[in-house]
């Protein structure tokens, strides 16, 4: 199993840490512009495999795609991130252009891979490499979604004074600040509702802080963060790799599911060898399939604004 992660920033190579650390994968390769960054985290990252006790060959390349060749699975962290006070929407400029060429080249050595998206803005980002690349849209994967539910469940433990492995919970939507769809009305702790546990003032409060979650972070660190969104894409890396048919929210092409069509947006999926092997259908309260369908409107609003 060959795993490609684009871009050795702090999501990249934390994306690629978690990924050896769980030791599933034969080989990891990083790749970055800047002249041997991606090789210099690739030998860091090596130095800590006799301590951390995985077999992973990690190795890191400044821009050469050959290096890539017949990856099962492509991550693109590349782009810039986002500043304090900025959104993701507003990294659509630059970022658009990095990933047109990053996964035109990846696909060029790898045809048949599957591409994971981080990029921002990601539910657009993803979009955009539907339009460029000839994949079928099981093999393309937005990683929004399972961060965002991260985040959510850290938020409801928090006000449960649970621990988080009590605590179940899932985030749809769109992959932004106003976007996302905090599904309350299925979270549970230890599978019992927790509205029995908390009120609605105290689930309105953990779901605008879920949605805030990387602004406060951005806040906090002076860029974006990237633990929570590299030990993310891992999780999506491992339940492709090891066929693991794991529901997690990713954004992905909707062709009439939830009542959307041509746009990538976060829903619950299946995830195994194919990519995405199932989109599922869950039932939404009122208020969420109106939060749903104005989160569609925000991101087809972003695909506005690309020149396909
Ligand atoms: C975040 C970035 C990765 O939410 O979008 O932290």
């Amino acid at each position: 199993m060959k795993v490609t992660v684009v871009g050795a920033g702090a999501v990249g190579a934390s994306c690629a840490e978690y990924i050896a650390i769980k030791n599933f994968a034969s080989e990891v390769v990083i790749l970055d512009i800047k002249e041997g960054y991606a090789e210099g985290k690739a030998m860091d990252l090596m130095q800590t495999a006799s301590l951390n006790n995985f077999d992973t060959k990690i190795t890191g390349s400044t821009s050469d795609y050959s290096k890539t060749a017949n990856s099962d699975i492509c991550v693109i962290t590349s782009g810039i991130p986002r500043k304090p006070g900025m959104t993701r929407e507003e990294l659509i400029g630059i970022n658009a252009g990095i990933v047109k060429s990053v996964s035109s080249s990846l696909v060029e050595h790898s045809p048949n891979t599957i591409i994971i998206v981080v990029s921002n803005p990601m539910d657009t980002m993803t979009y955009l490499v539907h339009k460029t690349i000839d994949l079928p849209k099981n093999k393309i994967i937005g990683m929004g979604g399972a961060l965002d539910s991260a985040r959510f469940k850290y938020r409801l433990a928090e006000a449960l004074e649970a621990p988080i492995s009590d605590v179940d919970g899932m985030v749809i939507g769109g992959h932004s600040d106003k976007g996302m769809v905090p599904l309350t009305s299925h979270a549970t702790r230890n599978s019992i509702k927790v509205s029995e546990f908390l009120s609605e003032d105290r689930l309105n409060q953990v779901k605008e802080d879920t949605k805030v979650g990387g602004a406060t972070l951005t806040k906090l660190l002076g860029t974006s963060a990237w633990y929570a969104p590299g030990a993310a894409v891992s999780g999506l890396v491992q339940a492709i790799a090891c066929d693991q048919k794991k529901i997690f929210p990713c954004s992905t092409m909707l062709e009439g599911e939830y009542g959307l069509s041509d746009l990538c947006i976060g829903v619950p999926v299946v995830l195994g060898r194919n990519g995405i092997e199932k989109i599922v259908d869950v039932p939404l309260s009122e208020a969420e399939k109106q939060h749903m369908a104005e989160s569609a409107d925000g991101v087809k609003k972003t695909n506005g604004l690309l020149e396909l």
